[in-house]
Protein backbone atom coordinates (compact mmCIF):
# COMPACT_ATOMS: atom_id res chain seq x y z
CA UNK A 1 0.00 0.00 0.00
CA UNK A 2 1.19 3.68 -0.72
CA UNK A 3 2.37 5.72 2.25
CA UNK A 4 1.31 9.14 2.79
CA UNK A 5 4.15 11.40 2.93
CA UNK A 6 5.06 12.82 6.83
CA UNK A 7 2.54 15.39 7.51
CA UNK A 8 5.36 18.00 8.22
CA UNK A 9 6.63 18.04 4.67
CA UNK A 10 3.31 18.47 3.21
CA UNK A 11 2.90 21.63 4.99
CA UNK A 12 4.31 25.64 5.45
CA UNK A 13 2.41 28.43 7.33
CA UNK A 14 3.52 31.55 7.14
CA UNK A 15 2.19 33.45 10.28
CA UNK A 16 1.55 37.49 9.15
CA UNK A 17 -1.05 37.70 11.21
CA UNK A 18 0.72 37.40 14.56
CA UNK A 19 3.63 39.98 13.74
CA UNK A 20 1.02 42.81 12.75
CA UNK A 21 -2.19 41.96 14.25
CA UNK A 22 -1.63 43.40 17.86
CA UNK A 23 -0.96 47.04 16.90
CA UNK A 24 -3.47 47.16 14.08
CA UNK A 25 -6.17 45.73 16.29
CA UNK A 26 -5.59 48.59 19.25
CA UNK A 27 -5.11 51.41 16.28
CA UNK A 28 -8.89 49.93 14.96
CA UNK A 29 -9.85 49.61 18.24
CA UNK A 30 -9.34 53.16 19.59
CA UNK A 31 -10.02 54.99 16.14
CA UNK A 32 -13.37 53.16 15.41
CA UNK A 33 -14.76 53.65 18.95
CA UNK A 34 -13.61 57.80 18.83
CA UNK A 35 -15.74 57.82 15.52
CA UNK A 36 -19.70 59.16 14.98
CA UNK A 37 -21.10 56.71 14.80
CA UNK A 38 -19.04 54.23 16.56
CA UNK A 39 -17.57 51.29 15.06
CA UNK A 40 -15.97 48.25 14.64
CA UNK A 41 -14.58 45.94 12.15
CA UNK A 42 -15.32 42.27 10.86
CA UNK A 43 -12.44 40.87 10.70
CA UNK A 44 -11.91 41.26 14.55
CA UNK A 45 -14.67 39.39 15.21
CA UNK A 46 -12.24 36.17 14.24
CA UNK A 47 -10.01 34.97 17.12
CA UNK A 48 -9.60 32.06 18.05
CA UNK A 49 -13.18 31.52 20.24
CA UNK A 50 -15.03 33.79 17.17
CA UNK A 51 -13.86 31.33 14.60
CA UNK A 52 -15.45 28.66 16.55
CA UNK A 53 -18.41 30.75 17.54
CA UNK A 54 -18.94 31.62 14.06
CA UNK A 55 -18.30 27.27 12.84
CA UNK A 56 -21.79 27.42 15.50
CA UNK A 57 -23.54 29.76 13.86
CA UNK A 58 -23.50 27.08 10.52
CA UNK A 59 -25.08 24.95 12.72
CA UNK A 60 -28.25 27.39 13.41
CA UNK A 61 -31.62 26.83 11.60
CA UNK A 62 -32.15 30.29 10.79
CA UNK A 63 -28.32 30.90 9.22
CA UNK A 64 -28.72 28.95 6.05
CA UNK A 65 -26.17 30.41 3.85
CA UNK A 66 -23.32 27.73 4.93
CA UNK A 67 -26.12 24.97 3.91
CA UNK A 68 -26.95 26.84 1.03
CA UNK A 69 -23.37 26.71 -0.87
CA UNK A 70 -22.48 23.42 0.53
CA UNK A 71 -25.49 22.01 -1.58
CA UNK A 72 -24.08 24.00 -4.65
CA UNK A 73 -20.93 22.87 -4.25
CA UNK A 74 -22.16 19.10 -3.74
CA UNK A 75 -23.82 19.07 -6.33
CA UNK A 76 -21.45 20.74 -8.73
CA UNK A 77 -17.98 20.48 -7.63
CA UNK A 78 -16.93 18.39 -10.36
CA UNK A 79 -18.65 20.40 -13.11
CA UNK A 80 -17.00 23.58 -12.04
CA UNK A 81 -13.60 22.20 -11.65
CA UNK A 82 -14.45 21.04 -15.20
CA UNK A 83 -14.16 24.59 -15.89
CA UNK A 84 -10.43 24.98 -15.21
CA UNK A 85 -8.69 22.06 -16.65
CA UNK A 86 -5.70 20.77 -15.09
CA UNK A 87 -6.09 22.98 -12.11
CA UNK A 88 -3.27 21.78 -9.34
CA UNK A 89 -3.30 25.24 -6.95
CA UNK A 90 -6.46 26.13 -4.99
CA UNK A 91 -6.32 29.35 -3.28
CA UNK A 92 -8.46 30.30 -0.89
CA UNK A 93 -9.22 33.72 1.27
CA UNK A 94 -10.97 33.17 4.39
CA UNK A 95 -10.92 29.41 4.57
CA UNK A 96 -11.80 29.46 8.37
CA UNK A 97 -12.59 25.60 9.16
CA UNK A 98 -12.37 24.22 5.11
CA UNK A 99 -15.54 22.35 5.67
CA UNK A 100 -17.20 23.07 2.14
CA UNK A 101 -13.84 23.50 0.63
CA UNK A 102 -13.79 19.77 0.99
CA UNK A 103 -16.46 18.98 -2.17
CA UNK A 104 -13.79 21.59 -4.53
CA UNK A 105 -10.55 19.93 -2.88
CA UNK A 106 -12.04 16.27 -3.60
CA UNK A 107 -13.81 16.97 -7.15
CA UNK A 108 -9.63 18.36 -7.81
CA UNK A 109 -8.17 15.65 -6.18
CA UNK A 110 -10.23 13.36 -8.36
CA UNK A 111 -9.26 15.00 -11.55
CA UNK A 112 -5.76 15.78 -11.26
CA UNK A 113 -4.23 12.96 -8.20
CA UNK A 114 -2.48 15.80 -6.80
CA UNK A 115 -2.90 19.27 -5.71
CA UNK A 116 -1.27 22.34 -3.65
CA UNK A 117 -3.94 23.80 -1.24
CA UNK A 118 -2.99 27.68 -0.44
CA UNK A 119 -5.48 29.11 2.17
CA UNK A 120 -5.56 32.44 3.50
CA UNK A 121 -6.84 33.62 6.99
CA UNK A 122 -7.07 36.56 9.37
CA UNK A 123 -7.25 33.78 12.09
CA UNK A 124 -4.50 31.61 12.74
CA UNK A 125 -5.96 29.16 14.80
CA UNK A 126 -8.52 28.36 12.27
CA UNK A 127 -5.67 27.76 9.39
CA UNK A 128 -3.76 25.66 11.41
CA UNK A 129 -6.60 23.66 12.63
CA UNK A 130 -8.00 23.02 9.29
CA UNK A 131 -4.62 22.61 7.70
CA UNK A 132 -4.05 19.57 9.86
CA UNK A 133 -7.35 18.22 9.73
CA UNK A 134 -7.01 18.00 5.72
CA UNK A 135 -3.64 16.80 5.70
CA UNK A 136 -5.09 14.05 7.50
CA UNK A 137 -7.68 13.24 5.39
CA UNK A 138 -5.88 13.93 1.70
CA UNK A 139 -2.28 12.04 1.65
CA UNK A 140 -2.11 13.76 -1.83
CA UNK A 141 -2.96 17.67 -0.82
CA UNK A 142 0.43 19.99 0.17
CA UNK A 143 -0.47 22.93 2.09
CA UNK A 144 0.97 26.49 1.86
CA UNK A 145 -0.63 28.27 4.04
CA UNK A 146 -1.34 32.34 4.86
CA UNK A 147 -2.12 33.72 7.90
CA UNK A 148 -2.68 37.25 7.21
CA UNK A 149 -5.23 40.13 5.96
CA UNK A 150 -6.54 39.12 2.70
CA UNK A 151 -4.88 41.90 0.75
CA UNK A 152 -1.32 41.17 2.66
CA UNK A 153 -1.63 37.75 1.38
CA UNK A 154 -2.38 38.45 -2.14
CA UNK A 155 0.97 41.23 -2.36
CA UNK A 156 2.88 37.99 -0.05
CA UNK A 157 1.93 34.75 -2.66
CA UNK A 158 4.72 33.01 -4.30
CA UNK A 159 4.14 33.45 -8.68
CA UNK A 160 1.91 30.81 -9.68
CA UNK A 161 2.87 27.70 -11.35
CA UNK A 162 2.65 27.31 -15.38
CA UNK A 163 -0.55 25.14 -14.22
CA UNK A 164 -4.39 26.90 -14.10
CA UNK A 165 -5.30 28.14 -10.63
CA UNK A 166 -8.33 28.46 -9.09
CA UNK A 167 -9.12 31.06 -6.46
CA UNK A 168 -12.13 30.65 -3.74
CA UNK A 169 -14.22 33.63 -1.61
CA UNK A 170 -16.77 31.18 -0.49
CA UNK A 171 -19.08 32.54 2.28
CA UNK A 172 -20.46 35.72 0.83
CA UNK A 173 -17.34 36.62 2.73
CA UNK A 174 -17.42 39.54 -0.12
CA UNK A 175 -21.11 41.23 1.37
CA UNK A 176 -18.62 42.60 4.31
CA UNK A 177 -17.12 45.09 2.09
CA UNK A 178 -18.70 48.38 0.76
CA UNK A 179 -19.18 48.34 -2.79
CA UNK A 180 -16.12 50.33 -3.92
CA UNK A 181 -14.20 48.25 -1.47
CA UNK A 182 -15.37 45.04 -3.23
CA UNK A 183 -14.21 46.58 -6.56
CA UNK A 184 -10.67 47.52 -4.57
CA UNK A 185 -10.59 43.33 -3.45
CA UNK A 186 -11.38 41.54 -6.63
CA UNK A 187 -9.36 43.81 -8.46
CA UNK A 188 -6.35 43.02 -6.87
CA UNK A 189 -7.39 39.30 -6.65
CA UNK A 190 -7.54 39.75 -10.88
CA UNK A 191 -4.17 41.12 -10.39
CA UNK A 192 -2.35 37.81 -9.81
CA UNK A 193 -4.86 35.78 -11.93
CA UNK A 194 -3.89 34.81 -15.65
CA UNK A 195 -6.59 34.06 -18.66
CA UNK A 196 -6.37 30.17 -17.44
CA UNK A 197 -7.03 30.64 -13.90
CA UNK A 198 -10.74 31.49 -12.48
CA UNK A 199 -12.52 33.13 -9.38
CA UNK A 200 -15.57 30.98 -7.57
CA UNK A 201 -16.91 33.99 -5.78
CA UNK A 202 -19.83 32.47 -3.36
CA UNK A 203 -22.54 35.47 -3.01
CA UNK A 204 -25.72 35.34 -0.91
CA UNK A 205 -28.70 36.85 -2.40
CA UNK A 206 -31.22 39.44 -1.83
CA UNK A 207 -34.49 37.99 0.10
CA UNK A 208 -37.30 39.23 2.47
CA UNK A 209 -36.16 40.90 5.56
CA UNK A 210 -37.35 38.58 7.90
CA UNK A 211 -35.39 35.65 6.62
CA UNK A 212 -32.51 38.26 6.00
CA UNK A 213 -32.56 39.28 9.51
CA UNK A 214 -33.09 36.38 11.01
CA UNK A 215 -30.52 34.59 9.85
CA UNK A 216 -28.09 37.58 11.65
CA UNK A 217 -30.15 37.16 14.91
CA UNK A 218 -30.95 33.46 15.70
CA UNK A 219 -33.01 32.67 18.46
CA UNK A 220 -30.57 30.47 20.45
CA UNK A 221 -28.05 34.05 20.51
CA UNK A 222 -25.33 32.24 18.94
CA UNK A 223 -24.66 35.15 16.48
CA UNK A 224 -24.98 37.85 19.51
CA UNK A 225 -22.58 35.62 21.59
CA UNK A 226 -19.97 35.96 18.48
CA UNK A 227 -20.71 39.82 17.85
CA UNK A 228 -19.86 40.30 21.49
CA UNK A 229 -16.81 38.16 21.74
CA UNK A 230 -15.39 41.36 19.75
CA UNK A 231 -16.05 43.76 22.77
CA UNK A 232 -14.91 40.59 24.97
CA UNK A 233 -11.64 40.47 23.24
CA UNK A 234 -11.12 44.27 23.89
CA UNK A 235 -11.27 43.50 27.07
CA UNK A 236 -9.08 40.69 26.95
CA UNK A 237 -6.23 42.41 25.21
CA UNK A 238 -6.33 45.79 25.66
CA UNK A 239 -7.54 45.43 29.14
CA UNK A 240 -11.43 46.64 28.67
CA UNK A 241 -14.27 46.72 31.11
CA UNK A 242 -17.39 46.57 28.54
CA UNK A 243 -20.29 44.55 30.52
CA UNK A 244 -21.00 41.94 27.82
CA UNK A 245 -25.03 41.83 28.95
CA UNK A 246 -25.07 45.77 28.89
CA UNK A 247 -25.15 45.44 24.52
CA UNK A 248 -28.02 44.51 22.81
CA UNK A 249 -27.86 42.67 19.01
CA UNK A 250 -29.62 44.71 16.76
CA UNK A 251 -29.27 42.85 13.12
CA UNK A 252 -31.58 45.08 10.73
CA UNK A 253 -32.40 44.60 6.38
CA UNK A 254 -31.99 47.85 4.88
CA UNK A 255 -33.59 47.21 1.90
CA UNK A 256 -32.46 50.64 -0.11
CA UNK A 257 -28.86 49.53 0.28
CA UNK A 258 -29.14 45.84 -0.03
CA UNK A 259 -27.49 45.15 3.21
CA UNK A 260 -27.70 43.46 6.92
CA UNK A 261 -26.71 45.91 9.17
CA UNK A 262 -25.30 44.71 12.09
CA UNK A 263 -25.06 46.83 15.26
CA UNK A 264 -24.54 46.59 19.16
CA UNK A 265 -26.88 48.69 20.99
CA UNK A 266 -25.82 50.25 24.64
CA UNK A 267 -29.13 49.12 27.25
CA UNK A 268 -28.10 51.77 29.05
CA UNK A 269 -26.11 55.04 29.38
CA UNK A 270 -22.82 53.83 30.45
CA UNK A 271 -18.85 54.97 30.49
CA UNK A 272 -16.36 52.31 29.70
CA UNK A 273 -12.40 52.29 30.24
CA UNK A 274 -9.94 50.78 28.08
CA UNK A 275 -6.70 50.47 29.74
CA UNK A 276 -4.22 49.20 27.21
CA UNK A 277 -5.24 52.08 24.75
CA UNK A 278 -5.41 54.74 27.83
CA UNK A 279 -9.06 55.75 26.76
CA UNK A 280 -12.29 56.36 27.92
CA UNK A 281 -15.91 56.67 26.32
CA UNK A 282 -19.27 56.55 26.92
CA UNK A 283 -22.94 55.45 25.72
CA UNK A 284 -25.92 56.86 25.53
CA UNK A 285 -28.68 54.34 26.49
CA UNK A 286 -29.73 53.30 22.92
CA UNK A 287 -26.49 53.74 21.11
CA UNK A 288 -25.03 51.53 18.81
CA UNK A 289 -21.94 50.39 17.85
CA UNK A 290 -21.76 49.44 13.69
CA UNK A 291 -20.37 45.99 13.88
CA UNK A 292 -20.76 44.79 9.97
CA UNK A 293 -22.77 45.22 7.01
CA UNK A 294 -23.51 41.67 4.93
CA UNK A 295 -24.53 43.08 1.04
CA UNK A 296 -26.84 40.63 -0.92
CA UNK A 297 -26.41 40.40 -4.45
CA UNK A 298 -28.71 39.96 -7.44
CA UNK A 299 -27.13 38.15 -10.57
CA UNK A 300 -26.85 41.83 -12.64
CA UNK A 301 -25.14 43.49 -9.34
CA UNK A 302 -22.36 39.91 -9.72
CA UNK A 303 -22.13 40.82 -13.47
CA UNK A 304 -21.70 44.38 -12.96
CA UNK A 305 -19.00 44.02 -9.61
CA UNK A 306 -17.42 41.30 -11.98
CA UNK A 307 -17.07 43.88 -14.84
CA UNK A 308 -15.99 47.01 -12.79
CA UNK A 309 -12.90 44.96 -11.35
CA UNK A 310 -11.67 43.34 -14.79
CA UNK A 311 -13.37 40.02 -15.11
CA UNK A 312 -16.49 38.14 -17.11
CA UNK A 313 -18.63 36.41 -14.92
CA UNK A 314 -18.73 33.36 -16.87
CA UNK A 315 -21.53 30.64 -15.25
CA UNK A 316 -23.61 30.91 -11.79
CA UNK A 317 -24.59 28.22 -10.16
CA UNK A 318 -27.85 28.21 -7.65
CA UNK A 319 -29.09 26.10 -4.87
CA UNK A 320 -32.56 24.52 -5.82
CA UNK A 321 -34.24 27.11 -3.08
CA UNK A 322 -32.27 29.75 -5.12
CA UNK A 323 -30.98 31.24 -1.21
CA UNK A 324 -27.58 31.83 -2.58
CA UNK A 325 -25.21 31.85 -5.57
CA UNK A 326 -21.66 30.55 -6.72
CA UNK A 327 -20.30 32.80 -9.63
CA UNK A 328 -17.47 31.97 -11.79
CA UNK A 329 -15.22 34.67 -13.07
CA UNK A 330 -12.71 34.45 -15.39
CA UNK A 331 -10.29 36.58 -16.86
CA UNK A 332 -11.45 37.97 -20.39
CA UNK A 333 -9.36 38.10 -23.60
CA UNK A 334 -7.00 41.07 -24.24
C1 LIG B 1 -17.80 34.30 7.36
S1 LIG B 1 -16.34 33.34 7.70
C2 LIG B 1 -16.39 32.23 6.32
C3 LIG B 1 -15.55 31.01 6.51
C4 LIG B 1 -15.63 30.00 5.35
N1 LIG B 1 -15.01 30.53 4.13
C5 LIG B 1 -17.06 29.67 5.06
O1 LIG B 1 -17.52 29.98 3.95
O2 LIG B 1 -17.72 29.07 5.92
C6 LIG B 1 -15.08 34.49 7.25
C7 LIG B 1 -13.66 33.94 7.31
O3 LIG B 1 -12.77 34.92 6.77
C8 LIG B 1 -11.74 35.23 7.71
N2 LIG B 1 -11.49 36.68 7.56
C9 LIG B 1 -12.32 37.69 7.87
N3 LIG B 1 -11.77 38.88 7.53
C10 LIG B 1 -10.53 38.59 7.02
C11 LIG B 1 -9.49 39.39 6.48
N4 LIG B 1 -9.60 40.71 6.41
N5 LIG B 1 -8.38 38.76 6.01
C12 LIG B 1 -8.26 37.38 6.07
N6 LIG B 1 -9.23 36.58 6.57
C13 LIG B 1 -10.36 37.18 7.03
C14 LIG B 1 -12.27 34.85 9.07
O4 LIG B 1 -11.26 34.53 10.01
C15 LIG B 1 -13.18 33.67 8.74
O5 LIG B 1 -12.51 32.44 8.80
Amino acid sequence: MAQSKPEQSRLIIHDLARRNGRTEFARDVRSGLSSYPKQLFPKYLYDELGSRLFEAICEVDEYYLTRAEDKILTSYADEIVRAIPNCKTLIELGSGSAQKTRKIIEALIRGCGELLFIPVDISATALEKSSHALLDSYPNLKINAYAADYFEALEALPPLGPDPALVLFLGSNIGNFEPDEAVDFLSAIRRVLRRQDALLLGADLKKDARTLEAAYDDSLGVTRAFIVNELERINRELDANFDLWAFGLRSLYNESAGRVEVYLESLRSQDINIRGLDMSISFDAGERIHMENSYKFDLNGLKLLGRRSGFDLERTWLDEEKLFSSNLFRVPEA
